[in-house]
């Protein structure tokens, strides 16, 4: 029988027509499944990438990373990125098992082998499924989202290209045995290799490097009294890592109560986005008062929901402001020192307060993670994160869930054991930040972006900076400050992004940001943002919804919201 790795295998080019919109997001290109089935739409967005890369990369023949969270179309999608890669010059390829990685394991695996970059198959929190989403993000070799230059890049290509190249007798790859694999290919001079690795070991052998196992094994199995917690994975990519780290390495089956770790091709029918509406089973469970802590994580895992008991919501800012104020109890931290913190425009300022008291550096970047790529390289900061739910440190260059559980696991053995005493000891300290997010997704037609027009006009012209106005409900009055259209420039390249959210700010320090989400893909989603800080006491117990619709009423009557996109309420509230 001869060996079928000894085969030499063709490369064919196949003629293609170039698509006009694959023009990648907030973070990758997200477009509903079946547009990226059809007519070659997931070929033609990787040749656009391979061509890229050799272009950057001089010829020189790269290995990259390749993994998704287990979406429908993931394995498939996998099997065209290795019959590409081969007639593209890629030397080789780190599979994760089953295609299935999450995020923030990518980013690990890219920095632990030193690769030039990786693929990542998702979309991340888009519910998916053939009738869903479907999603491709490129990260280069810091282990981050391929920035601007290179995604502009991608994009120039992908509306030009006529060929894609492939070897279509390279098929069925055993994807579910790890391995090394030479493949011989015509008209190449080096053979092309796939490794098919372990996606959870890499990583789970990181956050043991980073966090103290045996402090949160000791906190968990009752060292000092029970310790019963709930983790809801929405049957995204996160199962397999739940399972190993709180069941096997932290044996503790007994304190951890897990919910959908199956990683399911449609999630189970979930919408897999840790947040108070759609991981609304977690806070029915953590509501029950049996749990003293609760997580739930995104479909490929870079972001988190935190709960307390009784289901005490840690708003994503908090989060951020919290973990910065007590990196000092995780071991990762004792070892390198803690530099800056970094948040999204649209976070609120939590994090800020605990820079001033730190004396640390506070960067203000767009939202995305790309934007803090750059600063963690340049050990400017340590922490980031945004009001998405998203929380991270400089040990990778993605947001990671799974860190952030860790990392408050760390907290409540080392601070204190209660969610909420941690909150409200963090509010006396530093006051309260109360913060909240409005969205209206997928609006049709063109009423969002008359809106945002609009809004850009009244920036341009000033026309409201010094007006004070009454809010249309709660009667409160507010001045406004600053309006305008946030830009960035990033101190360690220089690269400018503009566009990127209308801010209005207050003279009390106040703010209400509105944009347009660049993750959706259908219709249009209208963000709006809300920030208020408060330095009394007798308010931190409050509700945030109560104490902010006096601003919220104002944001909706400045932008006029409802006339432009006939929404008299969200589709989701955080
Ligand atoms: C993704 C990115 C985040 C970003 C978020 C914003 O999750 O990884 O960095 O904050 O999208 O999404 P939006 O829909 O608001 O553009
Ligand atoms: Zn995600």
């Amino acid at each position: 029988m001869s060996n079928p790795e000894q085969i030499k295998h063709a490369i064919e080019i196949r003629t293609t027509k170039p698509f006009t919109d694959q023009k990648p997001g907030t973070s990758g290109l997200r477009k509903p499944t079946k547009t990226f089935k059809a007519n070659q739409y997931f070929e033609n967005f990787i040749q656009a990438y391979f061509d890229d890369l050799t272009e950057t990369m001089n010829g020189k023949p790269p290995t990259l990373v390749v993994g998704g969270d287990g979406r429908h179309f993931v394995r498939e999608s996998a099997q065209i990125i290795i019959q590409m890669a081969a007639a593209n010059n890629i030397k080789k390829l780190l599979v994760a098992r089953d295609a299935k990685m999450s995020t923030p394991a990518v980013s690990c695996v890219i920095r632990k082998y030193g690769t030039d970059g990786g693929i990542v198959l998702t979309a991340s929190h888009n519910p998916g499924g053939i009738d869903n989403d479907f999603g491709v993000k490129f990260n280069i070799a810091n282990g981050g989202p391929a920035p601007e230059a290179v995604t502009n890049s991608v994009y120039d290509k992908s509306r030009q290209l006529t060929n894609i190249r492939l070897c279509p007798t390279l098929t069925n790859i055993d994807l579910l045995t790890l391995g090394k694999h030479t493949y011989e290919i015509e008209g190449r001079s080096i053979p092309f290799e796939i490794e098919i690795i372990d996606s959870v070991d890499d990583y789970v052998q990181f956050m043991k490097e980073i966090f103290d196992f045996d402090k949160i094994r000791n906190l968990l199995n009752g060292e000092k009294g029970k310790f019963p917690i709930m983790i809801n994975a929405l049957s995204g990519v996160m199962g397999p890592y739940v399972l190993r780290i709180f069941h096997q390495e932290l044996n503790a089956k007994n304190a951890v109560t897990v919910k959908n770790c199956e990683n399911l091709e449609d999630f189970g029918g979930h919408h897999p986005d840790p947040n108070l509406t759609y991981a609304h089973e977690l806070v029915e469970d953590m509501e029950h008062g049996d749990y003293e802590f609760g997580a739930a994580f995104d479909g490929d895992g870079d972001r988190n929901m935190i709960l307390g008991k009784g289901g005490f919501f840690v708003t994503p800012c908090d989060s951020l402001a919290v973990l910065a104020a007590n990196l000092n109890v995780i071991p990762y931290f004792q070892k390198h020192g803690i530099h800056g913190y970094a948040r999204s425009m649209p976070t609120s300022g939590a994090v800020d307060r605990v820079a001033a008291k730190n004396q640390k550096l506070l960067y203000e970047v767009p939202t995305g993670w790309k934007f803090f790529g750059n600063l963690m390289d340049s050990k400017l900061i340590s922490i980031c994160g945004e009001e998405s739910f998203g929380t991270g440190s400089d040990h990778i260059r993605e947001k990671d869930g799974m860190w952030a559980v860790l990392a408050w696991l760390s907290l409540l053995a080392n601070i204190d054991r209660s969610v909420e005493k941690i909150l409200h000891a963090h509010w006396n300290t530093y006051g309260r930040n109360f913060f909240t997010r409005y969205d209206y997704e997928e609006i049709d037609g063109p009423g969002p972006f008359s809106m945002l027009k609009k809004l850009e006009q009244m920036c341009m012209s000033n026309e409201l900076v010094n007006k004070s106005f009454n809010t249309p409900y709660g009667n409160k009055q507010y001045t406004i400050k600053i309006m305008d259209d946030f830009h960035y420039q990033d101190p360690v390249d220089g690269s400018y992004t503009e566009k990127q959210g209308i801010r209005i700010i207050f003279t009390d320090g106040s703010r209400l940001v509105f944009r347009l989400s660049g993750t959706g893909a259908r219709g249009a989603t209208v963000r709006l943002y809300v920030d208020s800080y408060e330095n009394n006491p007798s308010t931190y117990t409050k509700d945030a919804q109560e104490m902010l619709r006096p601003l919220v009423s104002l944001g909706l009557e400045i932008a006029q919201l409802e006339e432009f996109t006939g929404r008299d309420k969200p589709t989701v509230i955080t």
